[in-house]
Formats: C-alpha cells, structure tokens, sequence
C-alpha cells in the first residue's frame, strides 16, 4: 500500500494532522495500535488554548466545542490560607482558554475524519518499526490480522505517543534526549457531579497539591499530589473526597459535592524532550517527542502547535514544490515545547510538596504571594496559561 503522509497514531496528533492535510488534498492513512473504542475511553487533558481551538476550527472539527465548551477568563489559586484569582484576558490583550476535554476532541476529530471524509485509519494495527527514513520512500512496517504489512510514504509522521515506534526506529547516536522525573504522581478522580468553583482551582498545602477541574457544568475532574508508588487500589471513592477536602480552603472544602468515580487513575509526572524532531522523511509530533507534566494542561496543546507546523510545511511542500519549512519544523516546533516545558516544570514546582523542609514551602509561599501580588507576575503567568503564539510559518 502506498499513501502520501503515512501517520503513526490516531491520538489528538495523527487525526488532527490527517484532517488538515485532508482538507488541502494529501492523502494520509493512520495506523494505530488500538481499537476506536479504546483510543476513545482514554481520560486525559481537559484545557484548550486558544491555537489550538483555531486550529480544531480550521480542520473543521470545532463545532461542538464551540457549541459546549466552557470558556474560562481566569484561575484560582489557594495557599496559605487564602484564596486568589488569577485574570487571563486583562493581562493577555484579552485571551481565555476553552475547557473541553480531549475525549471529545478525539470524538469530534474522528467523526469528521472517519464517518463523514472517508479517511484511512486502521485501528488494532501496531506499527513494528519505520524504515527508510533516510530515503524518498520511507516504509511504516505494521500488523494487521495477525499479517505483516507495509505502508510506502513520501514522508512519515510519527504521532505515536512517548511509548511509540517512530521515536525509536532511530539510531541512538541520532537523537538526544533530556529527562526529568518528578518525586510525586497525581491521581484523578472524572464524576458525574458540578464542579465546586465555576473556575479551575489550583492548591498548594501543607499535605500536598490538589486541583479542581472540570469537563462540564455537570462533570467534574480532581487531582490531589499522591506518592510515586500508590496504587488506584489504595483509594476508595470516599477516601479520595476526604484527602481533596483536606487540601482546599474550608469554605470551598464544605461545598464539594461528591459522588461515584467513572474513573480513577494515578498518573506519574515527567518532563522529557527528543531533538530534533525530524529525520530525513520521518517527523515526530507530540508526545512521540515530548511530555510535560500534566500541571498547566500543555501536553495536549503542544501536540497540536507541532501539527500546525508540520501540516504548513507539508502543504508548501505539495503545493509550491518548497522544502524550506520541512527543513525549519524542528527548530521551529522546540522553540515552543521548550518554552511549555520550562513553564510546566516551573509551575509543578511552586505548588508540588517535595520534602518536609519549612523553608522551601515558606519560599513557594513568598513565591505565590508574589506572583498573585505582581502585575509582572499575573502577565507572565496568564500569557504562558492561555499559549504562547504560534510562530509565523509560512
Ligand atoms: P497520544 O494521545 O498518546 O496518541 C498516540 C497514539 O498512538 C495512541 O492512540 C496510541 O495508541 C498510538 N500508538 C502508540 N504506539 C503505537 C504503535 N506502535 N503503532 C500504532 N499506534 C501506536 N495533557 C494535558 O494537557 N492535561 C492533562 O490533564 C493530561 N492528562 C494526561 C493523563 C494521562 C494518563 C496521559 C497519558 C496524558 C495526559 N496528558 C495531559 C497529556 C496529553 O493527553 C497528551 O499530551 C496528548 O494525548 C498527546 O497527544 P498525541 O497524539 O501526541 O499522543
Ligand atoms: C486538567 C489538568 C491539568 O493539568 C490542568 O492544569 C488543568 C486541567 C484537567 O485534566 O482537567
């Protein structure tokens, strides 16, 4: 089989990638690891910037999330005692951010890509290995029904997550990496019940970070910061409410409404880069090269600013015969995963618990103060929360 950009994943990377490409005429087929029903049930990111609803808007996939999504103007801090907000629009010439969870975004994507254009994405088929990348006819070699097949591009992009292929079908010698890992993990709770603020909240406490978001008016998502090593098992529905009260101010504490999980999970936190992001034909796009910790909402974000690059260097390379953008896309794209990463790791910083040291929680207090106090700080804040500008590309 033969296609134009062959794609490794159909994660918000791959199908966002094939719907742009789609609409200017490139052919693409996905191929993924796991079934629809699968890639659908994950429950992940729930914050969008404003780039990336533009660029949902202009895969034409945006609809729904116009239609339901929360917009939000600002967040809420809560530290020693005292509770804080933080304005998005006032210090940002007017940016907000849009909550509206990566499930549906999969759902809306995979809707107009699949059931309505027709788009090639074959689900429970694997991909062993790419092949050729330093050619003009890279091959992604994959299973499918127990078969091996192979699928001959002009050029592949590997959106295949940071446990996928793509990243490592390459020589060691030819890519660096850079690697944090954090003393801590966060485990999550999705309930069919209002969220306690109409804003997200972010605390810092004594025991630990926990954080109020949300899905919609009528389903809510809660973190609390929870040891590397625990265990969802650990945690029964009431004793994960107790825990996240324990961390909020008392009057928020005593307006949460609790309920059953739909689902639990605990997630570790990681910072992790792969340069560069392109090798002969073959391209890698969100977390194949990146992971941030989730604080912040960028993973999803950055997966979406790399495919806006990378489908602009594709078109150029169709249309107008130019290289010169497939040529600059690493760069380009590490500019600003660089920038989100150094933002994620500051932001985990000044709310996580690390140790027990009086001075370092008395410093991330100072900190806190600061910023909420700070019309620096709140611009320096607002304007990495609502995303960064994507570069001009063209
Ligand atoms: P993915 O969504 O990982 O998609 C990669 C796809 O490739 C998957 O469908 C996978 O099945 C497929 N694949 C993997 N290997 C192969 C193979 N060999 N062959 C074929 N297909 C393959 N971000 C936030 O911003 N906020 C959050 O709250 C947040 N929470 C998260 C919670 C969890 C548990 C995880 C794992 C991530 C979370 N993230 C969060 C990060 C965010 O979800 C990711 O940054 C985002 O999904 C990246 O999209 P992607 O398309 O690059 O990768
Ligand atoms: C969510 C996760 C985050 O890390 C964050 O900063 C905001 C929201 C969420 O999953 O809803």
């Amino acid at each position: 089989m033969r296609t134009q950009v062959g794609i490794i994943g159909s994660g918000p990377a791959g199908l966002l990638l094939a719907r742009l490409l789609h609409l200017q005429g490139i052919d693409t087929v996905i191929v993924e690891n796991r079934s629809r029903d699968y890639v659908l049930g994950r429950i992940r990111a729930g914050v969008i910037e404003q780039g990336m609803a533009d660029l949902l808007r202009e895969a034409k996939a945006g609809e729904r999330m116009d239609r339901e999504g929360l917009i939000h103007e600002g967040i809420n801090i809560a530290f020693d005692g005292r509770l804080e907000r933080l304005d998005f629009p006032e210090h940002t010439n007017g940016k907000v951010v849009m909550v509206y969870g990566q499930t549906e975004i999969t759902h809306d994507l995979m809707k107009a890509h699949i059931d309505e254009a027709g788009g090639i994405v074959h689900f429970d088929a694997p991909a062993i290995k790419v092949e050729g990348s330093d050619t003009d006819s890279p091959r992604i070699l994959y299973e499918q029904n127990g078969r091996r097949r192979e699928l001959v591009c002009d050029f592949v992009a590997g959106c295949d997550g940071y446990h996928g292929v793509a990243r490592r079908s390459l020589p060691a010698d030819k890519i660096k990496t850079f690697e944090k890992t954090y003393p801590f993990s966060w485990l999550g709770i999705l309930s069919d019940v209002p969220p306690v603020m109409d804003e997200l909240l972010y605390a810092h406490h004594a025991r630990g970070f926990a954080l109020c978001s949300m899905r919609s008016h009528t389903r809510s998502r809660y973190y609390v910061q929870c040891n590397t090593d625990d265990n969802v098992n650990n945690w029964s529905d009431d004793a994960f409410w107790d825990e996240l009260r324990r961390r909020l101010p008392s009057d928020t504490a005593d307006s949460v409404t609790t309920g059953a999980r739909l689902e639990m999970s605990i997630t570790p936190l990681h910072s992790f880069v792969a340069e560069p992001m392109r090798f002969g034909r073959l391209f890698l796009a969100g977390d194949a090269a990146h992971i941030v910790p989730p604080i912040g909402a960028k993973g999803l974000n950055l997966a979406a600013s790399d495919v806006y690059y990378l489908a602009r260097a594709l078109l150029a390379y169709y249309k107008e015969k130019r290289t010169d953008l497939l040529d600059r896309y690493s760069d380009t794209a590490l500019r600003r995963v660089w920038k989100a990463i150094r933002f994620s790791w500051w932001y985990t910083s000044l709310l996580h618990k690390f140790d027990d040291d009086p001075m370092s929680r008395r410093l991330q207090i100072s900190e806190l103060d600061y910023l909420t106090a700070s019309d620096a700080g709140q611009t320096m804040f607002a304007e990495n929360y609502v995303g960064l500008p994507f570069e001009k590309f063209e």
